[in-house]
């Protein structure tokens, strides 16, 4: 295996093989899975953990890791630090990035030398997520997905200057990004890595624009970014406004499963931890500069989808009584709903010997079993404002 250069900086600083890795947005669905993902498979990586704690934020998600590997001397491992701030917040930011976050607080991180507590990588996960909401209200998704997203890159420009002026210390700025920046395919066809942008709604809008200044920053000042392109994600601790999971809630509930138009458009299912999987390796082995397309090879229209979760409810024991009824609803998204998505994966798959592990079926099951087994889970993380915005969506148009 080629060593990497984040290999050979793991041998260079003092504390031998310790990295550490500023994660944004890891109160989210895909970073918290990203942040289990590292340091279950990792014991020389070390998170801290930037999150707004919007209503799609929730600690409940990494309550786990917090008691496992949290500050606190009661863990033999302190690897796993939180911070509650905004990505637009340059001060903070920039004190993350220069030490000085840890430094003005006295902060002593266990055996880890203090010194070392900045960041070799930034993975930038923070974002508003949700399409239907950026159609309702496009502000915040401009404010935190570009806003934030230059803040991050601008601090990362002017604390990384020095050090990556030698090749060995190199850091990372991975960005994870979106198939919706690439806009709506017809039946037929797939997007590749340069396929041009169109997106249709404000939060895809965001998105490219981000990938934009990212790309920018490469360009104009070397900045070490990667960009990840990723299809739809399921899996465990997604928030119940996607399609997956409010489909399994609302039949546990009893409420109806609302379908936007027919249910004939298409995504590309990914399981979580495949993506965590592929950001992993676009961390350690990526190529600066480059773009990764991410898809899961599993392109299903969404009444499928929605049949099947109806059908795998039918036959387990837990569900076997409930009888979900799908409900048809004018579609909220109007001509910002792109209809199919499809990505070619070869990129990855060949460069960084990627795969998607295979059956959607066998994954959806294994997600619908979490969602059943955590059930509390679901009742914390949904507040008011998920009561309000529910209604906004879903009443106005069933
Ligand atoms: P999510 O909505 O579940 O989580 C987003 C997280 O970002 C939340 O914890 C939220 O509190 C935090 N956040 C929002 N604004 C912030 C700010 N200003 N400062 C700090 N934290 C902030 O989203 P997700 O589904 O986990 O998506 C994560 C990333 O992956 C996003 O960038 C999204 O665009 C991208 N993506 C998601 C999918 C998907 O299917 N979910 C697919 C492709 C790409
Ligand atoms: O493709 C990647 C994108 O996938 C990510 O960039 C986004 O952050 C993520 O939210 C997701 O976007 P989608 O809009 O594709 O996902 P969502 O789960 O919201 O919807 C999936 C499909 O299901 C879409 O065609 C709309 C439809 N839908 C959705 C909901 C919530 C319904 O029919 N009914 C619903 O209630």
């Amino acid at each position: 295996m080629r060593e990497t250069i984040l290999d050979i900086n793991m041998n260079k600083v003092k504390n031998p093989g310790l990295k550490v890795l500023l994660i944004t947005g890891g109160a989210g669905f895909i970073g918290s899975n990203f942040i289990r993902y590292e340091i279950e498979n990792y014991d020389n990586v070390v998170i801290i953990n930037i999150d707004k704690l919007t209503y799609a934020g929730n600690l409940e998600s990494l309550k786990d890791i917090e008691q496992k590997y949290g500050f606190s001397s009661e863990n033999q491992e302190q690897r796993y630090f939180f911070i509650k701030g905004d990505i637009c917040d340059r001060k903070l930011v920039d004190s993350l990035l220069s030490g000085k976050y840890f430094k003005d607080r006295g902060i002593e991180w266990g055996t880890h030398d203090a010194r070392l507590m900045t960041p070799d990588a930034i993975i930038n996960f923070a974002a508003e997520s949700h399409v239907d909401r950026s159609i309702l209200n496009a502000g915040p998704f401009i404010d935190t997905n570009i806003k934030g997203t230059q803040i991050l890159l601008e601090a990362a420009r002017t604390h990384w200057q020095i050090r990556n002026s030698k090749p060995e210390t190199r850091s990372r700025f991975i960005h994870i990004s979106t198939d919706e920046v690439y806009g709506s395919l017809g039946k037929t066809g797939k997007f590749t890595e340069v396929s041009p942008l169109s997106p249709n709604s404000p939060y895809s809008a965001s998105k490219a624009a981000a990938d934009l200044v990212c790309r920018s920053y490469y360009k104009a000042y070397s900045l070490p970014v990667i960009i990840t392109r990723s299809s739809n994600n399921y899996g465990p601790y997604q928030f119940p406004e996607k399609l997956i999971p409010l489909m399994i809630k609302n039949a546990l509930e009893g409420k109806k499963l609302p379908v936007y138009g027919k249910g004939a458009n298409v995504r590309d299912w990914i399981y979580v931890e495949d993506n965590c999987r592929a950001i992993d390796l676009v961390l350690r082995k990526g190529n600066l500069g480059e773009i990764y397309n991410i898809g899961g090879g599993s392109e299903i229209e969404n009444i499928k989808v929605v049949k099947l979760i109806c059908d795998i409810l039918k036959t387990n024991s837990r569900t076997q009584n409930l009888s979900p009824e799908i409900e048809y609803i004018v579609d909220p998204r109007g001509q910002a709903h792109d209809f199919r998505y499809a990505l070619d994966c070869s990129k990855i798959k060949e460069s960084l010997d990627w795969n998607s592990t295979l059956g959607f079926e066998e994954r959806l099951r294994k997600t619908i079993d979490w969602y059943l087994s955590n059930r509390s889970w679901v009742k914390k993380v949904i507040t008011g404002e998920y009561q309000e915005y529910y209604k906004q969506i879903y009443t106005r148009n069933s």
